[in-house]
């Protein structure tokens, strides 16, 4: 193979060169929006009279033709052509011969790959919306089959107030939203077309970009072609967005492995999404939750990457965006696998109720409501929280769970306290007196679920 574009050449390019410049062993995977540009662009050159109507044609034929190939895994890529847009023009020119070399006509790679990366991440966007609703649904799915069940609520880690565990799975259904807002967000950053940018200037040709951008469905065109072909915002974007979903997934996958433990005993997760040990037959690992934490670790690395790709580079492109694509498509199929394999996981969680509740009656997670009910007597906060923690500490010495104590026993810390404190002390009266808006009882939990449901299936949510 001679060197590409060689005109202005004596000499052969270093063989070592062709793998440090290559990229289409990870840009193949941009054919069919590059091809789907290509065919808007000749289609423009036809109509505007740039290139004879015929060639259009031929190039428009010729492309389609190439598409199938390559959707039927019979187009060879070859590292020596260099990138996605060489290796589909040569093949055209091969194909259909000198109307195939009008096809390049006003444009440059420069454009060609922010339009590429632009049509490649609409779609990815939908994909991985599409991906955030799946897994919402498992939650709420899993949220409304154990909608009774109470386990502890905690705050550093430890025994704080309970919660109904609907109302856990709930607060990661939020996070997921906000997810998918910020990346339908980043839908209408993206849909603007830079094609007609050309190499960094714009174009002398009378091109209708106006026509090329509804023909692809952009919503606008580019405003400015250096900035056009120069940046890389959405990419970054694109892998802070799913840095900060990965993180939520990885605080999930953080507790699963936690409840999993003998010490919590609160799930078991299906064998389906678990693993044995190659020497410890007893084993049981919870590989697919930890493996999700540790991928997140990789989309930081990602967004990283990419931060540190764009800082010093001066207007406008430069060849060091080649390595913007490996750290946007790792983020993108890290997220989506994780989001896709965590969503099939949810079902095949099996709950220990039981296990949840007796938890959720140790490490005296009553105190705040035995304050509570002293304010609804009339002591102020300050003095029932005191009074509730030397109420405390007499349980501990004395082996006992405050709602075990007797009348009396709560009489003998304060006067204000009746018979039936203790009644208000049982799991579910803790959870249910929290009735205001946001809060862990059953009614606003289940008019959480209703309205959840709603927003996941819904349009707009
Ligand atoms: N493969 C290149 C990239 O991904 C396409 C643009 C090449 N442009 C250039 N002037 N070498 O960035």
């Amino acid at each position: 193979m001679g060197k590409l574009w060689g005109g202005r050449f004596e000499g052969q390019t270093d063989a070592l060169v062709e793998a440090l410049g290559e990229s289409v062993s990870f840009d193949a995977r941009l054919a069919p929006w590059d091809i789907r540009g290509s065919i808007a662009h000749a289609q423009m050159l036809g109509a505007c009279g740039i290139i004879p109507k015929g060639d259009a044609k031929k190039i428009v034929g010729g492309l389609r033709a190439i598409a199938e190939e390559i959707a039927t895994d019979r187009f060879v890529f070859d590292p020596a052509l260099e990138d996605v847009h060489t290796n589909i023009e040569a093949a055209l020119v091969e194909r259909i011969g000198d109307a195939g070399k009008r096809l390049h006509t006003g444009r440059s790679r420069n454009d060609q790959i922010a339009l590429d990366v632009r049509l490649w991440m609409r779609d990815q966007l939908e994909a991985v919306g599409e991906q955030l609703r799946g897994l919402q649904r498992a939650f709420v799915d899993m949220a409304e089959a154990h909608i009774e069940v109470i386990l502890p609520g905690c705050t550093h880690l430890q025994h704080a107030q309970p919660v109904l565990l609907a109302h856990h799975l709930l607060a990661y259904v939020e996070m997921l939203g906000r997810d998918r807002k910020r990346f339908a967000e980043l839908h209408r950053r993206v849909d603007v077309l830079p094609l007609g940018s050309a190499a960094l200037a714009g174009t002398p040709y009378a091109i209708d970009r106006k026509m090329v951008a509804r023909e692809l469905g952009f919503a606008r065109v580019s405003e400015n072609s250096m900035d056009a072909v120069a940046d890389r915002d959405h990419l970054i974007e694109f892998c802070a967005h799913a840095a900060i979903c990965m993180m939520h997934l990885s605080r999930w996958c953080e507790e699963l492995v936690l409840w999993s433990t003998p010490e919590y005993g609160f799930i078991e997760i299906g064998d389906a999404f678990t693993t044995g040990s190659s020497i410890m037959p007893q084993k049981k690992n919870p590989d697919v939750a930890e493996l999700v934490r540790g991928k997140t670790g990789r989309v930081y690395g990602d967004l990283v990457a990419l931060l540190t790709i764009m800082k010093g580079l001066p207007l406008t492109y430069n060849r060091d965006l080649q390595e913007d694509k490996e750290p946007l498509f790792d983020a993108s199929d890290t997220l989506q696998l994780s989001l896709a394999v965590l969503a099939r996981m949810t079902p095949a969680i099996t709950v220990h109720a039981d296990r949840m509740l007796e938890a959720a009656q140790e490490g005296f997670m009553e105190a705040t409501d035995v304050a509570d009910y002293l304010v609804e007597k009339g002591a102020p906060f300050r003095e029932a929280h005191e009074t509730a923690g030397r109420l405390v500490r007499y349980c501990i010495k004395h082996g006992k769970r405050l709602p075990e104590l007797c009348p009396k026993e709560f009489q003998s810390f304060s006067s204000l306290f009746q018979p039936d404190v203790a009644q208000a002390l049982t799991p579910h009266g803790l959870v249910s007196r929290r009735k205001q808006v946001g809060g862990t009882s059953p009614v606003r939990v289940r008019a959480a679920l209703r309205k959840a449901r709603r927003a996941i299936d819904g349009a707009a949510g």
